[in-house]
């Protein structure tokens, strides 16, 4: 049984994931319009992921018995002056979900509603890893330059990235 107070964040991260994979699909268009495959690919896959990450915390309200509620979505952005800017606003974003998640974790710890607490746990280790993540794939362009032929290689090793998690995804439904 949660409080009206929790299901109402639940819910607001509900729709916070679901604004994450719009924006990561957004920004796979753009990529894709700019030739850039890899990166495209990447960011396709990270929307699903996404996607996945909302999943999570509707199935978690269902189990309890709360209502889950789709809210109205703001349009992600569609420009992009550069992909280093796309991949900065990636890693911002990444950081404020993570604020969004912490938050949450300190109404579980304070109500308390330890139930709620271990279910956020899974999204705590998954925040630090997408700010790896991202993180790591700024320092690849601010190593690289996006200058001449540093796009193209830069769009190689994120289509790399793409790849592993493809094979990872494979083998996790082969395990099951
Ligand atoms: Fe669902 Fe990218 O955090």
């Amino acid at each position: 049984m949660l409080s009206q107070a929790m299901i109402d964040r639940l819910n607001e991260q509900i729709n916070l994931e679901m604004y994450s994979s719009h924006l990561y699909l957004q920004m796979s268009s753009w990529c894709a319009y700019k030739a850039l495959e890899g990166c495209a690919t990447f960011l396709s896959q990270h929307a699903d992921e996404e996607m996945m990450h909302m999943r999570r915390l509707l199935n978690y309200l269902h189990e309890t018995g709360a209502l889950a509620v789709i809210g109205g979505m703001q349009a992600p952005p569609h420009y992009f002056s550069s992909l280093t800017e796309l991949f900065e606003q990636i890693y911002e974003h990444e950081q404020s979900i993570t604020r969004k998640i912490n938050d949450l974790v300190h109404l579980a710890n304070t109500e308390p509603d330890y139930s709620t607490l271990q279910f956020l746990q899974w999204y705590v280790a998954e925040q630090h890893q997408e700010e790896f993540l991202f993180k790591g794939i700024l320092d690849k362009i601010n190593l690289i330059g996006t200058e001449g032929q540093g796009i193209f290689f830069i769009d190689r090793e994120v289509s790399n990235m793409a790849a592993n998690k493809g094979k990872e995804a494979t083998a996790m439904t082969a395990a099951q």
